[in-house]
């Protein structure tokens, strides 16, 4: 048999759940060989539901085992830049969750560490895996749709997260619309340079007591010359939108929602059809799975990460510009956030 990858996963909460699955049941070249959780109970159950033999004290002891080669980081977005500092310098191959951080400066001390240690970094934006953005990709980076000109995000969630989330969260920018910033660079290929973000509070004012917002329109200036809008809510009521338009100067390449069945119902009244799938782990699924054989593949096969450090970067400099822009009311340009520096 093929030599499996010993991974260790870091935080047992409800994404760390979703990777350890995939390692288990889904992916034979993986070996998800230990697990840890500050809520020792969290890594215990998934442990046990996963066949993960060994549950850590610590994150600590799990980067200090010889036998662990790489570490999934699925522990709140607050840890993770020091768990990449730590992971790195134990020489251990990483897989962090999105955001890396909130501050660019923690990003870049962390990336630094990676770069320094030589190894690998995948960061967690797993719609680049879906099989419907890859085809719009293809499209674009293929030329079947010609010169890109346009790019139009949807991205509503069907229902806003607790008050109590939002105030850790960083924000839409930083939490959600992370995906959308994200998902814009791996389509059209190109930087962003210019951001306007039109946003407000549409959905419940508890989030705009607790100073975020809830709805936003983002234009997008690409230094190809590509113009780009993301367009999102907290509430969709008809449950999780999520659609993408490229048009080009030879046609365009637009995909739609993803539905648990294909019926169409007509009656005298209506035609009609059921709604979405409602929420991330449903519509995401698989991409989650391509994205952690991605990972594998690449520390097994000794491959570049198909998402890099800087690629994890990026969206969160596009974050701060969106929330600077909202704040005063004006086009930001990138650079008045960030100095274009990356590594890993
Ligand atoms: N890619 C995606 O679509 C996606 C989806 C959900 C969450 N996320 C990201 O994943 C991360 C976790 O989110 P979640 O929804 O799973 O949160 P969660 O609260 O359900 O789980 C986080 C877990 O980490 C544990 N934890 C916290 N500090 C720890 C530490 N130092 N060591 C070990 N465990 C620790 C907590 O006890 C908790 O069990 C966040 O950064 C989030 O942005 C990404």
């Amino acid at each position: 048999m093929n030599r499996r990858l010993n991974i260790g996963i870091i935080g047992a909460g409800r994404i760390g759940k979703v990777h350890a699955e995939t390692l288990a049941f889904r992916l034979p070249e993986a070996n998800p060989a230990m697990i840890a959780d500050v809520n020792p109970e969290a890594a215990r159950s998934v442990a046990e539901r996963c066949g993960i033999p060994r549950v850590a004290a610590d994150a600590a002891e799990i980067l200090s085992d010889p036998s662990i080669e790489a570490v999934l980081i699925c522990s709140s977005t607050d840890t993770h830049a020091k768990l990449i500092v730590e992971a790195a310098r134990a020489g251990k191959h990483i897989f962090c969750e999105k955001p890396v951080d909130h501050s660019l400066a923690r990003i870049d001390e962390a990336l630094a560490a990676v770069e320094r240690a030589g190894v690998k970094i995948q960061i967690g934006f797993n719609r680049r895996f879906d099989a419907n953005f890859a085809r719009v990709r293809a499209a674009v980076a293929n030329g079947e749709i010609g010169t890109p000109q346009l790019v139009h995000i949807i991205s509503r969630d069907p229902a806003p997260p607790p008050v109590s989330y939002v105030k850790m969260s960083g924000g839409m920018f930083l939490d959600m619309t992370i995906h959308d910033f994200d998902m814009a660079r791996f389509l059209i290929g190109s930087e962003v340079d210019e951001i306007y973000a039109a946003a407000g509070v549409r959905v419940d004012p508890e989030i705009g007591a607790a100073g975020d917002v809830d709805t936003a329109v983002i234009t997008l200036l690409f230094r190809n010359g590509v113009i780009g809008t993301i367009d999102n809510s907290r509430k969709a009521v008809y449950g999780y939108d999520q659609r993408v338009e490229v048009l080009g100067s030879a046609g365009s390449i637009a995909t739609g929602n993803c539905y648990a069945n294909q019926a169409i119902v007509s009656t005298a009244e209506s035609v009609h059809r059921d709604l979405p799938l409602n929420f991330f782990m449903d519509r995401y699924t698989e991409s989650f799975v391509a994205e952690m054989k991605a990972f594998v593949d690449a520390v097994l096969e000794d491959r570049p990460t198909p998402v890099t450090g800087a690629d994890g970067r990026c969206p969160v400099v596009m974050a701060l510009a969106a929330r600077k822009s909202y704040e005063e009311r004006r086009p930001v340009r990138l650079e008045e956030v960030a100095a274009p520096a990356v590594a890993a």
